[in-house]
């Protein structure tokens, strides 16, 4: 693999260097003015991200078993797909901020953790149409959980930070999960 990824990469990388100045079609450097970017700002959100499993109409589904020769107490291989809600405060009725969506799959052989994949998408407010993206490494079991946000869109170009997770309430029968976030983002 890797011997065939080498030379790929540098022949991609000799053909780059040759044509892109020469014709700069593909690539020039952008103008940063029409993105009006001006002092990087740091914000903080707080909200509750709801994982219902349960009943008629359950907002995480699992999509994904593992094999059934395959026993593991810590569900390895299990994948989730997700449109979960976030809200302003715990309770299910409080106001919709945005929604979770992407999934979540068991990537732990040893603890119950998750490699979590999702969208944050706003739906209030100044915020709303534009996303954060979470790519994340989460031991649901700790206290709190740290993950990166590795982007976003509209209000949130550039973005970059973390999330804090931490469980508020856990059905163990259904395993519907009220989790609270806690969200630093720097963006412009
Ligand atoms: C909302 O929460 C209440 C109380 O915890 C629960 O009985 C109800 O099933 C929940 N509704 C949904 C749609 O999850
Ligand atoms: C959010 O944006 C959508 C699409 O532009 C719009 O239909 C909706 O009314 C907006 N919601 C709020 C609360 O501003």
């Amino acid at each position: 693999m890797a011997q065939f990824i080498i030379p790929f990469t540098l022949s991609l990388l000799t053909t780059l260097s040759l044509t892109s100045p020469a014709t700069g079609t593909f690539w020039k450097s952008a103008n940063t003015s029409p993105f009006n970017l001006g002092a990087e700002k740091l914000s903080h959100f707080q909200f509750y991200w709801h994982d219902i499993q349960s009943g008629s109409n359950p907002t995480s589904i699992s999509i994904v078993k593992p094999p059934p020769t395959i026993s593991s107490s810590t569900g390895f291989g299990t994948v989730n797909m997700i449109d979960d809600l976030l809200t302003e405060r715990p309770e299910n009725k409080s106001r919709i901020l945005g929604r979770a969506q992407g999934f979540y799959g068991l990537s732990s052989q040893e603890e119950l953790g998750l490699l979590m994949v999702m969208n944050f998408v706003f739906i209030t407010g100044r915020y709303n149409g534009s996303t954060l993206t979470v790519l994340g490494r989460n031991p649901v079991m700790q206290k709190v959980r740290e993950m990166p946000v590795i982007g976003g869109t509209g209000l949130f170009r550039f973005a970059r930070g973390y999330v804090q997770a931490s469980t508020y309430s856990l059905n163990m029968q259904t395993g519907d999960a009220v989790i609270k976030y806690h969200v630093y983002v720097l963006h412009y």
